[in-house]
């Protein structure tokens, strides 16, 4: 199929990060966002074909000028469409009670132990038909277009039985299909022990091992297996078990880790070699080493943090450390209902010590590498997607420092615009 280019001029700052979509960035090359200054991007066939300064992509251009339709970036910050790498798309109801009770001193576990947090949602979600959640999820995904967001990882895990985790996961499908955005989906049967196996968590653990996972792999339901470690959740040894075992179904292994209390998982998720452990605000310096040492990226959620009122991971130890640092809404109805990934970027500056420059690999080409999308995604090179993402700022330091606001203006998915003016076409 071939459509009419569209021809993106003038942008006072075009953010490439060219040169990134091998591996993820690390260190120093964290600020490294190769911008062109009155920069042009040329796009067609759903692809980037012509990166540079306007004068350079004119000239490339010149003969098929008069053929595009053109955007005016002037005063304008030209980026990657961002990524998010780890949300909870796929879920029914809210749960704004148990923020009420946690305002009043209730903790999030606590809420969970006696039956609320993810059972709560667990039992929301098995209720609802499969055309409430498509309806649901896909709200939440209008909105993250909204926010320059153009491709999202998404978690089951509020099904916790099989017919449950396929339901959610085909919504996800589903949605893949229709909507702008792209879908990653990752399998979360081990997201809590559902209370019918409280008694015997390690039958539930040999359930998902046994069932659930094969049954995901052989439909393709998920690149992904992920697990909640966590004191009173997953042990460590189960969360091994359980990742080992995606991995001989090639489900690729990704980790909530250290979360509420220090528990070895970044250890873990080093050992096992996962794509990336997530949350890490209890990890200890030890487990931040190892990840470094096997390329293990940090997903980093400090959103969460703020909405638990808990203390952010340090992000800016991670990055001195040599960790890949990517960021993530964690968008879910318990620890984190928020679909803004400009917000936990303003978060990552300010709670985390990480700079303007780093906040943006974190959430486009870093986040892309954490769901193995870096070749694909997450920088604007030629031959990647045309999925690009304008700001109404003259530059990008102004979208951390002018705070709190979504600045988004133009949202380019694969060659087409999806977001004008700040609203959807
Ligand atoms: O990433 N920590 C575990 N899972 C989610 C929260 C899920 C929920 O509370 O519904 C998280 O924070
Ligand atoms: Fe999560």
């Amino acid at each position: 199929m071939s459509t009419k280019p569209l021809w993106i001029r003038h942008a006072s700052q075009l953010v490439t990060l060219a040169g990134s979509s091998r591996e993820p960035l690390t260190g120093k090359r964290m600020e490294q966002l190769s911008i062109i200054e009155d920069g042009s991007v040329w796009l067609e066939d759903g692809l980037i074909r012509h990166v540079g300064t306007d004068q350079e992509v004119a000239t490339a251009c010149r003969e098929r000028m008069q053929d595009a339709d053109i955007i005016d970036a002037s005063g304008k910050v030209v980026t990657p469409g961002l990524v998010d790498p780890h949300t909870h798309l796929v879920f029914a109801g809210s749960r704004e009670d148990e923020f009420d009770l946690r305002l009043k001193g209730a903790t999030y576990m606590e809420i969970m132990n006696r039956g609320g947090g993810i059972h709560a949602t667990t039992s929301a979600t098995r209720q609802a038909s499969h055309e409430t959640l498509y309806r649901e999820s896909k709200k939440r995904l209008d909105q993250f277009l909204l926010h320059g967001v153009t491709t999202v990882e998404a978690k089951s895990g509020y099904g916790l039985s099989l017919e449950n985790e396929l339901k959610q996961l085909e919504v996800a499908a589903e949605l893949n299909k229709s909507h702008p955005i792209d879908i990653v989906s990752t399998f979360m049967g081990a997201h809590a022990v559902p209370q019918d196996y409280k008694e015997d968590p390690d039958r539930f653990v040999d359930y998902v091992i046994d069932v659930m996972i094969p049954e995901v792999a052989q439909r393709k339901l998920a690149e992904f297996n992920d697990v909640f470690c966590e004191r009173g959740v997953f042990t460590p040894e189960q969360s091994r078990r359980i990742l080992e075992a995606g991995r001989k179904h090639g489900l690729l292994p990704k980790i909530h880790a250290d979360e509420i209390e220090p528990y070895e998982g970044a250890e873990l998720a080093a050992e096992i070699g996962a794509v990336s452990a997530d949350h890490l605000l209890r990890a200890s310096d030890k487990g931040i080493a190892m990840m470094a040492e096997s390329g293990v990226i940090a997903v980093l959620l400090p959103g969460t943090a703020f909405f638990l009122m808990a203390e952010s991971a340090n992000g800016r130890k991670m990055i001195d450390a040599g960790v890949p640092v990517a960021l993530s809404t964690d968008c879910n109805p318990g620890s984190s209902p928020t679909v803004s990934l400009p917000l936990i970027m303003n978060l990552g500056c300010l709670k985390m010590g990480m700079t303007p420059a780093e906040v943006l690999v974190a959430t486009t080409i870093n986040a892309a590498h954490a769901i193995r999308r870096g070749h694909e995604v997450g920088s604007i090179e030629v031959n990647k997607k045309a999925d690009i993402t304008i700001f109404d700022v003259p530059n990008y330091m102004q979208l951390q420092y002018r705070y709190g606001v979504n600045h988004t203006d133009t949202v380019i998915k694969a060659g087409v615009k999806v977001v004008e003016g700040g609203r959807l076409v």
